[in-house]
């Protein structure tokens, strides 16, 4: 079986404080955008991805990726949640999985993973436990609580839910407003139960300028490892 990734790729890449959004700055020798979609690309079980980009957008067009056959372009939106959806709602698939541009790092192995969820009914997503003592901060700066941390995870991408159930779960929580900062999170407001599959911490989200750097390491590591 194979399966559609949505790459959420419309954003402005704000916290990373360059003119050009983060999703076309440079890493080792191609865009950020196109690093990520061959990574997806070349796993075996990946045949089509469809990509949201800002309807303005002036850079994607020029790359040679913008061509390819298993490729299809929607019109992100407003938020991340609205740009996945304008993704799923082109498909008619099973399974699909959403993966954020800014992460070129993802292991294939840990894709595999992921998509042995497919066998069962209940989708999920990659995470690894949090290593740090977690504080929550009251509204001066100051530490409120220590939480337990030993059952606290990072959510990470790709997230992998049956279509028909993501796309009335976003769809809802998006007309009630709910905070949707992941397709978990509008699985968990639907009721829905959703897996932690343990997955490689090099996977990291290009969200800071410091990151660019870990990630060209891990990227670096990544293709010398055959993409495991
Ligand atoms: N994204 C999107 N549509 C939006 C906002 C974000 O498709 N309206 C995408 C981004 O392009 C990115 C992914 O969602 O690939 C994860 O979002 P994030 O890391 O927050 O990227 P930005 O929103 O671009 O960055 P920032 O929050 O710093 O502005
Ligand atoms: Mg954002």
């Amino acid at each position: 079986q194979q399966f559609t990734v949505v790459v959420p790729a419309a954003g402005v890449g704000k916290r990373m404080q360059t003119d050009v959004p983060k999703q076309y700055l440079p890493i080792l020798g191609k865009t950020l955008l196109e690093q990520c979609l061959d990574n997806l690309i070349a796993h075996p079980r990946i045949k089509h991805i469809v990509v949201a980009l800002h309807p303005r957008d002036p850079y994607f067009a020029d790359l040679p990726v913008a061509k390819a056959p298993w490729l299809t372009r929607v019109d992100g939106g407003k938020e991340r949640a609205d740009s996945v959806l304008a993704g799923l709602n082109v498909l008619d698939d099973e399974w699909v999985l959403v993966h954020d541009a800014a992460r070129p790092c993802l292991p294939h192995q840990d894709l595999d993973a992921l998509l042995a969820l497919a066998d069962g009914e209940q989708g999920g997503i990659l995470a690894y436990a949090v290593r740090d003592t977690m504080k929550q901060a009251d509204k001066t700066g100051c530490v409120a609580a220590t939480l337990d941390r030993s059952n606290m995870w990072h959510a990470l991408t790709p997230q992998f839910f049956p279509l028909a159930v993501l796309r009335d779960a976003l769809t809802k929580a998006l007309n009630a407003q709910a905070v949707i900062t992941d397709e978990a999170s509008a699985m968990e407001w639907a009721g829905q139960s959703v897996k932690l599959v343990e997955a490689n911490p090099c996977n990291i989200k290009v969200t800071q300028p410091v990151d660019l750097m870990l990630a060209e390491f891990y990227l670096s590591k990544l293709l010398n490892n055959g993409r495991s």
